[in-house]
């Protein structure tokens, strides 16, 4: 078994809320099997220097990330269920360092005893978006992704590959998303799953947004911290949810009319 570090109070606190999101996301179906994945960027929540890092087990990537090294991430596992997550995080989960040789790192905590969790196998996705999230200095360490239905539904649909024609329609079915949503969503091609091509395809669209989705495949979503994120996720797929809820009436939803939505705009929308 390999060492592992202590978790501070405010460490296991963000670790409760990624197991909480993570129990959501299997309930609302937006995680089967091992659908969706989690990351953290924790590094203002673990030791500068660890004692004897190199006794920490250290595994490989296939591709380096230099500016990551020394930053350390919760992950969650390539083949874990968000449902077994959400019970036992540390099995389902690690927390790693980049080494200084950005394409390794060391597993700080969790990842099973016998190592056989290794992480997300969106590694590349989670990685660069996190390096690029660095780079501006941005607010936001979280990221999710998950597989919910009504948001891939759309993605399905010719006329809604138009980024501007996606966005008017799922604003102008929940007043919420102009509120929440500011930057609209961001549509990312289809890319094969766990490609570095779906990594550069998506932080390109998170330059411009927070909330992107993957066209056939699922949503992904930054926030300041996971509840933030899962929230994102959760306004835009009700507006799909309802979209589709008219459509399977037989029914064709009006929508909020352009003034409707100009008076959202200057309202505040609080959640605390
Ligand atoms: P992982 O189990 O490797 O996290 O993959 C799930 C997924 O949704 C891939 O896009
Ligand atoms: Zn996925």
């Amino acid at each position: 078994m390999g060492k592992s570090i202590a978790i501070s109070q405010d460490l296991e606190n963000i670790i409760t809320n990624i197991a909480e999101v993570a129990r959501i996301l299997w309930k609302l179906g937006w995680a089967e099997s091992n659908a969706g994945n989690i990351s953290v960027n924790v590094t203002e929540h673990i030791p500068e220097d660890i004692k004897e890092l190199n006794k920490f087990p250290s595994k490989e990537i296939d591709k380096s990330y230099p500016g990551l090294s020394g930053f350390s991430f919760f992950i969650t596992g390539a083949g874990t269920r968000m449902r077994d997550l959400a019970k036992e995080p540390s099995g389902n989960a690690c927390i790693l360092r980049l080494a200084e040789k950005s394409n390794r790192y060391h597993i700080l905590w969790g990842g099973r005893s016998d190592l056989s969790v290794e992480p997300t196998s969106e590694i590349h996705s989670h990685l660069s978006i996190h390096r690029f999230l660095l780079q501006k200095k941005a607010p936001q360490k979280v990221i999710i992704h998950a597989h919910p239905e009504e948001l891939i539904a759309l993605t399905h649909v010719h006329e809604y590959k138009q980024e501007s024609k996606l966005n008017r329609l799922l604003r102008s079915m929940n007043p919420a998303v102009k509120i929440i949503i500011q930057k609209g969503v961001g549509l990312v091609p289809y890319r094969v799953p766990g490609s570095d091509e779906l990594a550069q395809a998506t932080v390109k669209a998170i330059e411009k947004h927070d909330v992107v989705l993957w066209e056939k495949h699922g949503c992904l979503a930054i926030g300041t911290d996971v509840l933030e994120a899962f929230d994102r996720v959760d306004i835009l797929n009700k507006a799909a949810r309802i979209f589709f809820m008219c459509k399977n009436a037989g029914l064709d939803p009006e929508g909020l009319s352009a003034a409707q939505l100009d008076k959202v705009e200057r309202l505040s929308w609080s959640k605390k």
